[in-house]
């Protein structure tokens, strides 16, 4: 059943995978390798290593196999291992596995277990392998399993754990120093009494300023609660030197050895194995030729009780398709992938056919429903949680992820499914579809270059110098929105000039898909010099007689433009009597096809028009083509002829208009469907250039819907509380840009906006 193919989560080929391994960010894309038996579903024959690349987390390549047994010191397998990055290089280490042909026990003889380094600067290629540690460099009194390098630098000095099991049969782990890659000296062990024989894939990270010392212990006794699985995973808090409380990472049937990894915006993601060696159930992917996959990355955080908090990392809830609200005891058909949230409090229950979750009296279980056939083996598992408080189920073609109060307990499973899913609770709960590749926020219109004054509080006359910056109200928005992790793209004409090159450039750096912006010839980029006075009027001077912007012509638009498309945005700079305004009818049109959300920002710019009327009339002919409409206190007299923004809110949604964003500078916001409205107060905020401002609102508040999967037909059901959330968010959002210069790079990345407001 191709069906068991997950959509998600990383999957061998074909053969057999087991840990995460090497798990880094290098040259602008993420990499995760993992244990690779290419010719076994079973997981016989050549162990190497295999490779995904990423640039998002979310969508991986799969490059090949990097690594395979082809030196002595490796012949019996390239084992785990992980990654670092120093001095642009990537560094790998691994151990190299080696089973002697003969009669031995295999564990105080007959194996050798070499560590060993490569350096790349291709992630692709790893070539060069040299042995570092080997058998008689251990502690006299480990045997022969010593394996899993995870290896890190601080203040210069290179760190690495290893893996072990002593010869009476004790787990520990090794801890080296070095001032280089190849030059680790032993020195000293973490180990507790009486904790199993063997401890694999160590990971000593931190989370928050707190450190943490990972593990897969083999051995433990199985309880009622903890421990249920064959062998464990998890971490102990590490303080100085002493460990503290074990806990487990996962409390389903199938999670172990997993790796953490820092991303270069300070997040610290745990991707784990799918699956344990030597279990007592299966996977009936098997006979169809692979097995196993890998966790989804999780963002780890501390919780208030020093415990750590596992969850899906963000860039998830762009593939959020669309949704469905269901109420307590509704039935749902589930497509997959999906991601179920449940923060009702009366939640006892959620069934799926052939598996349930139930909570109560403190504890969790995950358990398969007898007699349905879709656990191949797996019965059930337990976690103690406390109270309950929030749910979020991430459900994969064949896999499931339980987050439980905000991630601070996991549970993981695969489930094979020989009928519908369906999703059946006892509570409220929401269900987003996921797609398979982010939806995009498509912006259509001008890509300018902002002359920005070198002085403010003078007139346009006494400024000496104006700086070029990137600027236009569209390309503003796709940088907001993809800042916070959105896919966004902009359908634009440059000059074939340095200043189109320009911002070709910065678009690209700021995430923003070029790859249908044209460059041409028959006009200039886009120029506009601005002044700023005392009173805060600001001077536009628009070098635009025409510039390629306004050349966009209604035949360029083409229907894959906007594939994928979420929502499409557009402002009235470009409406007036030229090309692109017909390109905007055409774009509308297209996007609107595609279901996508249709948001206008007027963005009023009276410099740019012959007459007040021309440019009215310009807004008034698409207001009613948009679901999404924003206005600024400044704008809704000219528009509506109303000062008062609900009165001037009834005839606009007679136009059709579904959610309007009314802006009032330091004094907040609200957001209004016909059904309910949301308010977010002002936030205090330092102003040091508020350009990009309204833009920086509208681009998060459209990447606030993406988050909770809004389509069109939801935007009239928005509840009060989420457009407060939404009008909130957006503000504050907002409220951090105009604290530094420049519109985009002013606008903060999701992570460093959560550092901010955390
Ligand atoms: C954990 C493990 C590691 C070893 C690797 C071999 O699952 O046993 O200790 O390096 O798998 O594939």
């Amino acid at each position: 059943m191709s069906e068991w193919r997950q959509k998600l989560h990383i999957e061998p080929p074909q053969g057999w995978l087991n840990d995460p391994n090497g798990l880094c960010f290098y040259s602008g894309k993420y990499h995760v390798y993992f244990q690779y038996a290419p010719d076994s579903a079973s997981g016989g024959g050549r162990k190497c290593w295999g490779h995904m690349e990423s640039p998002d987390l979310l969508s991986w390549e799969y490059t090949g196999i990097v690594m395979e047994p082809d030196i002595p010191e490796d012949s019996n397998g390239v084992y785990s291992g992980c990654a670092v990055v120093d001095e642009g290089k990537l560094h790998i280490f691994y151990t190299g596995n080696v089973k002697k042909p003969g009669d031995y026990d295999y564990i105080n003889e007959g194996r050798e277990a070499n560590q060993i380094h490569v350096v790349t600067d291709d992630p692709r290629v790893l070539n060069g392998k040299n042995i570092i540690l080997r058998n008689p460099d251990y502690p006299d009194y480990c045997s022969c399993h010593v394996r899993d390098p995870k290896v890190w630098i601080e203040d210069g000095v290179w760190k690495m754990v290893l893996g072990a099991r002593t010869r009476d049969s004790k787990g520990l782990v090794l801890y080296y120093e070095g001032d280089g890659p190849e030059n680790f000296k032993f020195v000293k062990t973490y180990e507790v009494p009486d904790f199993g024989y063997m401890w694999e894939c160590p990971d000593l990270f931190f989370v928050e300023g707190r450190s943490f010392l990972g593990l897969s212990p083999q051995g433990l006794p199985h309880e009622e609660f903890i421990n249920q699985n064959v062998y464990s995973s998890g971490y102990f808090k590490l303080n100085e030197d002493k460990l503290s409380d074990f806990e487990e990472f996962d409390h389903g049937f199938d999670f172990y050895a997993p790796q953490t990894f820092e991303t270069p915006d300070g997040r610290r993601l745990l991707i784990g194995w799918m699956g344990i060696g030597d279990i007592p159930y299966s996977n009936p992917t098997t006979e169809l030729g692979w097995q196993h996959c890998l966790t989804l990355p999780r963002v780890l955080s501390v919780a208030d009780d020093g415990g750590i908090c596992q969850n899906p990392i963000d860039e998830l809830v762009n593939l959020r398709s669309s949704r469905i609200r269901c109420a307590a005891g509704q039935k749902t058909e589930l497509t997959l992938p999906c991601d179920i949230v449940i923060r009702d409090q009366d939640f006892t229950r959620a069934s799926f056919g052939g598996f349930e979750i139930t909570v109560g009296d403190g504890a969790a279980v995950l358990k398969f429903v007898e007699g349905k056939g879709w656990g191949y083996g797996r019965d059930i598992r337990r976690v103690r949680i406390g109270q309950f408080n929030d749910m979020r189920i991430i459900l994969d073609t064949s896999s499931v992820e339980i987050y439980i109060n905000g991630g601070r307990f996991v549970l993981s499973s695969r489930f094979y499914p020989d009928a519908d899913v369906t999703f059946e609770c006892d509570a409220k709960a929401t269900v987003y579809m996921l797609g398979d590749k982010p939806m995009k926020l498509v912006a259509i219109g001008e890509a300018l270059i902002d002359f920005i004054p070198d002085k403010t509080g003078c007139s346009f006359d006494q400024v000496t110098a104006f700086a070029p910056k990137l600027g236009g109200a569209p390309a503003n928005v796709c940088g907001a929105f993809s800042r916070l992790t959105g896919k966004s793209a902009i359908l634009t004409k440059l000059g074939k000039d340095p200043f189109g090159d320009k911002i070709l450039k910065e678009l690209g750096e700021a995430g923003i898909d070029t790859s249908d912006v044209i460059q041409t010839d028959e006009a200039n980029t886009a120029l506009a010099f601005v002044s700023l006075e005392e009173n805060g009027n600001r001077t536009f001077s628009f070098y635009r007689n025409p510039s390629a912007d306004m050349l966009l012509k209604d035949s360029e638009i083409r229907d894959d433009m906007f594939e994928d498309i979420f929502a499409l945005h557009f402002c009235s700079v470009s409406l007036g009597d030229f090309p692109m305004k017909d390109a905007h009818r055409r774009a509308i049109e297209k996007a609107r096809a595609k279901g996508a959300l249709i948001s206008f920002d007027p963005n009023l710019r009276f410099p740019l028009w012959k007459t007040e009327e021309d440019l009215r009339a310009a807004v008034k002919e698409f207001i009613p083509k948009a679901d999404i409409l924003k206005l600024s206190d400044e704008e809704i007299e000219f528009i509506t002829g109303k000062t008062d923004i609900k009165d001037a809110a009834d005839e606009l949604f007679e136009q059709g208009v579904k959610l309007i964003v009314y802006t009032r500078g330091k004094d907040g916001a609200m957001l209004m469907t016909r059904n309910a409205s949301g308010q977010a107060e002002g936030v205090a905020a330092k102003a040091v250039d508020t350009t990009g401002a309204g833009d920086a609102y509208i681009g998060s508040l459209l990447w606030y819907l993406k988050s909770i999967g809004v389509t069109v037909k939801d935007l009239p059901e928005l509840t009060e509380d989420e457009l407060t959330q939404g009008a909130a968010f957006a503000n504050r959002y907002c409220a951090v840009t105009i604290t530094k210069p420049g519109a985009i790079p002013s606008y903060p990345s999701l992570q460093e906006f959560k550092n901010i407001y955390k």
